[in-house]
């Protein structure tokens, strides 16, 4: 990392959703994760962050979609950032997302990455994808992921300091196009957010071992599934890794139920589809809402047959997105 001097920089990053799940952290001050995770970046949802450290302000301001938010969290991040510049100034963050905050749809992995991204531009550093992913996952597990485009492993690391806790890419987002149809079935925002639905799991599921012993393997088919560009097994293992999650949530002291009616009707519909010819597996994350992966040409069909279940309020449909980069 080398200093150069301050203006300021604005950084887009993808969302990303996890077809092996991240649940669980070894390390909870260093957000280190228990179990590693791979992930495919959206290229239909994004966060853009532009961040600028002034001489003149005496504290952090967050704006997000136009609206100031706590700024407490974001200093707390901006001041790793800090440390390693060499600076002092205070920060003015903006950001924006194009589809709506803290509703399932991984805003946190965009939001971080774009502002890991944007951030270390701005102070003067010139830092490395790896270096990024490291210092986004300080700020969400998921967004050490956002980094890279395409399909995404993120590695659990063995080290107390997280200098092996980073994500790779995969694949590129050319090297195996694949889609996603988004099922939006609840707008607001998620009542148990993820970091205090995995505080002290070990304790409050009886299930947790089991879940943190067996990801290597899980992880080591879907490494082989990717490939293999064999379809069916990444999709079987996405489902499999998705109930296992779910069963791990459901199975926390007290238990976390996300899903509504229309969540599990659309898990009923994509299974109903696969069961009459088209290849579509669902995953979904800490929320309501319904993620169907398919190959690019059949979105089209699974969009239509999602929109038609009841309770499905909005669907949106993706391929797979770049690395997060700057705009200036
Ligand atoms: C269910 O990355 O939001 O989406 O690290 O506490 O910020 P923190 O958690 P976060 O958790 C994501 C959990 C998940 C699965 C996944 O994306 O791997």
């Amino acid at each position: 990392m080398s200093a150069a001097p301050l203006s300021p920089a604005t950084a887009r990053a993808h969302s990303n959703i996890a077809l092996i799940k991240y649940w669980g952290k070894r390390d909870a001050a260093l957000n280190l994760p228990a179990v590693g995770s791979i992930s495919i970046t959206l290229d239909a949802l994004y966060t853009d962050t532009r961040v600028g450290f002034h001489a003149g302000i005496d504290r952090d301001s967050v704006d997000i979609g136009g609206r100031k938010v706590d700024a407490a969290p974001f200093t707390r991040f901006l001041d790793l950032i800090r440390a390693r510049a060499g600076i002092e100034h205070r920060a003015r963050v903006e950001s924006w997302n194009n589809f709506p905050t803290g509703a399932g749809l991984a805003s946190s992995a965009s939001g971080y990455a774009a502002l890991a991204l944007a951030a270390c531009r701005a102070a003067g550093l010139d830092t490395n994808a790896r270096e990024l992913s490291m210092l986004a996952r300080q700020g969400s597990g998921s967004a050490a992921r956002s980094i890279f485009g395409g399909l995404v492993e993120m590695h659990r690391g063995e080290s107390a300091s997280g200098e092996d806790a980073y994500a790779e890419p995969l694949l590129g987002p050319a090297d195996w196009p694949l889609g996603v149809v988004v099922a939006i079935t609840d707008r607001n925002a998620k009542r148990v957010n993820s970091t205090a639905g995995m505080t002290g799991l070990a304790e409050r599921s009886d299930y947790y071992d089991a879940w943190v012993a067996r990801a290597p393997r899980d992880l080591a088919d879907m490494r082989n599934a990717i490939a293999a560009r064999d379809f069916e097994t990444v999709g079987a293992l996405t489902e499999m890794s998705c109930l296992k999650l779910h069963g791990l949530m459901l199975s926390t002291r007290p238990g976390l139920l996300y899903w509504n009616a229309a969540t599990v009707a659309a898990m009923h519909a994509v299974r109903e589809l696969r069961e009459a010819g088209t290849p579509v597996y669902f995953t979904i994350d800490a929320g309501p809402q319904v993620k169907a992966i398919c190959a690019p040409e059949h979105t089209g069909e699974v969009a239509r047959v999602v929109a038609n279940v009841p309770g499905v309020l909005d669907t949106r449909v993706s391929g797979l997105g770049p690395d997060a980069h700057l705009l200036d």
